[in-house]
């Protein structure tokens, strides 16, 4: 008897909805689920958002555990405050009376003691026990707004550092010193249980990374067709990228339908399609959908299902992301190299400008904007060259 395979390649497809507040990541998260649902898989939505947007676009109560509010689809709110104290708060405690003993100010000791975006790295930690269970054939994650999301996507990094650097000095410190700081010091002793549990974190972190990045698990971004929505979207790209979590697709909501109309209509609708034109030109290679704006809020699993059907015609939403990912970013030693397929194009027909934070690459009458991550800003383009398809842009740091 083979043992079944664990891990991301046989877990369930897992998309992340991100984008600018009030864009409407939860209806097309929500959307997203119910049509995966009435596609007959398992689906569970959750929301790592504090504010209770499942409930309210469901329509339904939603506990802080999968509330089932149709056939194959389950709805979560994540208690992450509850799952924070179950696992963080004896580690927080534990440091603190170390950082007191040691004379640290009781205002810098809780600040160095504090995780940056628990909360949401607890909702992260739901997702990877759900991923595990066997359960689902899909999990839909409605994200909170763009700068959180980026944050705690970069977390497990952020994390891995942090528990390097403050508990692999700690262990070892304690390991030479514990038979004399016990009897000297009065020194607390971190039970092996505060060990375990930071050692379990570490480890469930990393997992949680691994599957966010891994074959089945993509991010798809939701913007509205506005200026400033489109750059928010454009750098969020370029940063999900840099972190290594491929984004799939772009849905562009509240589209103003073009039909006759008054002044105030038409220039809304004139203004819309000038940004849709450079939604398609900064995702080029991406899936873009469009969502019309409809006349009122689309409330409960029926609704929502109809709209991202209506979203989603003549393609599949929710098949596996494609692995040949159209914008890579890996990072050097002094700086990084941005990689965009190019197909067919050669290093003569690409032009390469630089303008303040964003690149310009121009490819005969094609122009693609890229938003360089704020890491990237203030690096030069150093080289430039196109390889199989690839146009490769390396970034070195200013000397
Ligand atoms: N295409 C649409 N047509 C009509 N109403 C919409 C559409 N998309 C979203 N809405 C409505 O707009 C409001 C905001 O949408 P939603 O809650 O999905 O945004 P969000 O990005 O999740 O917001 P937040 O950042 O606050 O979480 C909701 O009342 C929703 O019903
Ligand atoms: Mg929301």
């Amino acid at each position: 008897m083979t043992e079944p395979v664990e891990g991301p390649l046989t877990g369930p497809r897992i998309i992340l909805f991100t984008g600018k507040g009030g864009v409407g990541k939860s209806t097309l998260a929500s959307g997203t689920a119910a049509y995966s649902a009435a596609a007959g898989r398992r689906t569970l939505v959750l929301s790592t958002d504090a504010a209770h947007s499942l409930a309210d676009a469901f329509g339904v109560e939603v506990g802080a555990e999968p509330t089932q509010v149709a056939d194959n689809l389950f709805v979560q709110q994540v208690d992450a405050q509850l799952r924070f104290e179950q696992s963080w708060a004896e580690v927080q405690s534990y440091l603190l009376s170390v950082l007191d003993i040691a004379g640290v100010d009781p205002v810098a000791a809780e600040e160095l003691t504090v995780l940056p975006g628990a909360e949401e790295i607890f909702a992260l930690l739901e997702l990877r026990e759900h991923a595990l269970s066997g359960g689902w054939d899909m999990l839909i994650v409605d994200c909170a707004p763009t700068a959180e999301t980026l944050r705690l996507l970069a977390m497990p990094e952020a994390m891995g550092w942090y528990m390097q650097r403050v508990f692999g000095l700690q262990r070892r410190v304690v390991k030479v010193l514990k038979p004399v700081l016990t009897r000297a010091s009065g020194m607390p002793m971190p039970g092996d249980s505060v060990f375990d549990a930071i050692e379990r974190l570490h480890a469930e972190l990393d997992q949680v990374r691994e599957m966010l990045s891994g074959p089945r698990a993509s991010v798809r971004l939701v913007l509205t067709p506005e200026r400033v929505v489109l750059a928010e979207a454009r750098r969020s790209f370029t940063t999900l990228s840099l972190f290594g979590y491929p984004v799939d697709g772009v849905v562009a909501n509240r589209v103003f339908p073009v039909e006759e109309g008054d002044d105030w209509r038409a220039g809304w609708v004139k203004a819309q399609q000038e940004v849709l034109a450079d939604v398609e030109a900064s995702f080029a290679g991406l899936s873009v959908w469009r969502s019309v704006y409809r006349p009122c809020e689309p409330v409960g699993a029926e609704a929502l299902g109809n709209l991202a059907a209506e979203v989603y015609a003549g393609t599949d939403p929710l098949a596996d992301p494609s692995v040949t990912r159209p914008l890579r970013v890996t990072r050097t030693r002094n700086g990084a190299v941005l990689r965009l397929a190019l197909p067919y194009a050669t290093l003569d027909d690409v032009d390469l400008a630089r303008n303040g934070d964003e690149l310009v690459v121009t490819v005969g009458s094609y122009r693609r904007l890229l938003a360089l991550p704020a890491s990237l800003s203030r690096h030069q383009v150093t080289a430039a060259r196109v390889d199989n398809g690839e146009l490769q842009v390396r970034f070195e740091e200013r000397t």
